[in-house]
């Protein structure tokens, strides 16, 4: 009985310390219209929402990096609207295809 206790109570421990860890930066998309990366998708050290862009915090991987495309996108846009004329929206919108190819969402 004894023995059983000490078990539960280290097994509980045990459950609420575990947490995932993110590697750092799970964007994988290399692709920098502009010089635009797309925003670095980082742990956030917060268990229940465990996923970061740039201070907001996600309860999932794909949710993440929706958030990182779009900051892409709105980078890049901002700057074919804005005179760039390196790049177009459309250059942006397709950038943002390939994106969703490569990171799968
Ligand atoms: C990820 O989170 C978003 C919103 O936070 C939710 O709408 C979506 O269903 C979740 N996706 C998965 C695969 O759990």
């Amino acid at each position: 009985m004894k023995f059983s206790t000490t078990f539960l109570v280290l097994a509980t421990i045990a459950a609420t310390q575990a947490r995932i860890y993110i590697r750092a930066n799970s964007q994988t998309f290399t692709g920098a219209l502009g010089g635009v990366a797309a925003t670095p998708v980082d742990d956030s050290g917060d268990a229940k929402k465990p996923f970061s862009v740039k201070g907001d915090t996600f309860v999932n991987l794909s949710a993440a990096l929706q958030r990182s495309c779009d900051q892409q996108f709105n980078a890049c846009a901002n700057l074919a609207n804005g005179g760039d004329q390196t790049i177009s929206v459309a250059d942006c919108t397709a950038q943002k295809g390939e994106l969703k190819l490569i990171v799968n969402i």
